[in-house]
């Protein structure tokens, strides 16, 4: 991983790419994509509010650079990433002829990221990809590292291609239209960077956090950057999750469990099950013993000071049950001879992976929450 003031490299030998943070950066663009990809022609996937709010900009930019562009436009929410989008997004650009040496590029949050990137991967079996993510959540994590995908009714991301972009670029005037619970939301993914790896990154958060989120693009610049530097290192480790890739999935296994169950209809957002999930992973760490209790107190003080509600009863789920969520933990993408892998914590900084987790307690947990 190498970095300079507004760039980090993911260091991955000849696929190695750049992740560019700046404010204004969409006016840039074209500039910033000449040098990347060979032929004029992009097909610009893009979230439609995004589209709204931003896309004129986007587009005079790469019009400046003569860039003959595609655009196609995807509604806003989760319910987008499946098969149907999917479908319909592979067979516009087949029908455009698109060519190889073309580049897709993703202008959204992480629903278009990881659809985008999943319809990149597999038309005419890969074309050049673009990240430019718009939400707090999409900037500081599912733009970075190449995992790209689509839910189905049997759970999140199930379906899918590590599938690394060519670039990233995160403007970041473009969270200053990002409404205030997709922001809190992303909020989630950031506190995971100091939990997992950096307890300095997590007591500058409890500090700063509040000023942050309220608008702040100096603070927010350094969080995404310290963010997006943590995840490139990790992914450089371990970009086929074998190993601490893993880690980064601390909440995720509790939270997508939730996500599926509530029917990704916005009344849950992805980082709000993170948050809820992280707790769950924090609970369990104190009750196996392995983290003291004052630490995940300290945790669940943090989300709630700031309006993040880590309580899934604070959610419209009254139908979930148990045996449902413990049904999509077995499901999830990490089980080996159906055994789910878990993320816990030992202190704030310091996380493990294992699977030596009491189902029975899990269980126990589960049913407090609902
Ligand atoms: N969002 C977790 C990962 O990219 O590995």
């Amino acid at each position: 991983m190498t970095k300079t003031r507004n760039e980090i490299t993911v260091d991955l030998g000849d696929r190695s790419y750049p992740i560019i943070t700046k404010a204004g950066l969409l006016s840039e663009a074209g500039d910033l994509l000449e040098p990347l990809v060979a032929s004029r022609r992009l097909f610009i996937i893009a979230d439609q509010n995004v589209y709204d709010l931003h896309g004129s900009q986007l587009k005079q930019a790469l019009d400046k650079s003569s860039f003959e562009q595609v655009w196609i436009t995807v509604p806003a929410g989760e319910s987008s990433k499946g098969w149907s989008q999917f479908t319909r997004l592979c067979e516009e650009l087949l029908s455009a002829r698109i060519e190889r040496s073309d580049t897709v590029i993703a202008f959204g949050g992480g629903v278009i990221g990881d659809l985008a990137g999943y319809v990149a991967a597999s038309v005419l079996r890969g074309v050049n990809f673009v990240q430019i993510p718009t939400s707090l959540l999409a900037q500081v994590d599912s733009s970075v590292g190449g995992k790209t995908g689509i839910n189905t009714p049997q759970g999140k991301n199930l379906v899918g291609a590590f599938y690394q972009p060519k670039a990233v670029f995160i403007d970041l005037s473009v969270l200053e239209t990002l409404p205030n619970r997709e922001l809190l939301a992303g909020y989630a993914e950031v506190v995971k960077y100091g939990l997992i790896r950096d307890y300095a990154f997590f007591e500058w958060l409890e500090q700063k956090a509040a000023e942050m989120l309220g608008g702040d693009l100096d603070l927010l610049q350094h969080a995404i950057m310290r963010s997006c530097e943590v995840k490139a290192e990790v992914v450089s480790a371990d970009e086929r999750e074998g190993g601490v890739r893993g880690l980064l999935n601390l909440g995720h296994t509790f939270g997508h469990a939730y996500e599926a169950e509530m029917g990704y209809d916005g009344r849950l957002l992805h980082g709000e099950a993170v948050a809820i999930g992280t707790r769950l992973a924090a609970e369990s760490s104190v009750r196996h013993g392995w983290m003291e209790r004052q630490e995940a107190t300290r945790i669940e003080q943090h989300f709630q000071s700031l309006g993040l509600n880590c309580d899934f009863s604070a959610y419209d789920g009254t139908h979930v049950t148990v045996a449902a969520l413990m049904d999509h933990m077995t499901r999830d993408k990490k089980v080996k001879g159906g055994q789910s892998t878990f993320v816990m914590l030992s202190r704030i900084g310091e996380a493990f992976l294992t699977k030596e987790v009491d189902k029975d307690m899990v269980s126990t947990l589960l049913s407090e929450t609902l």
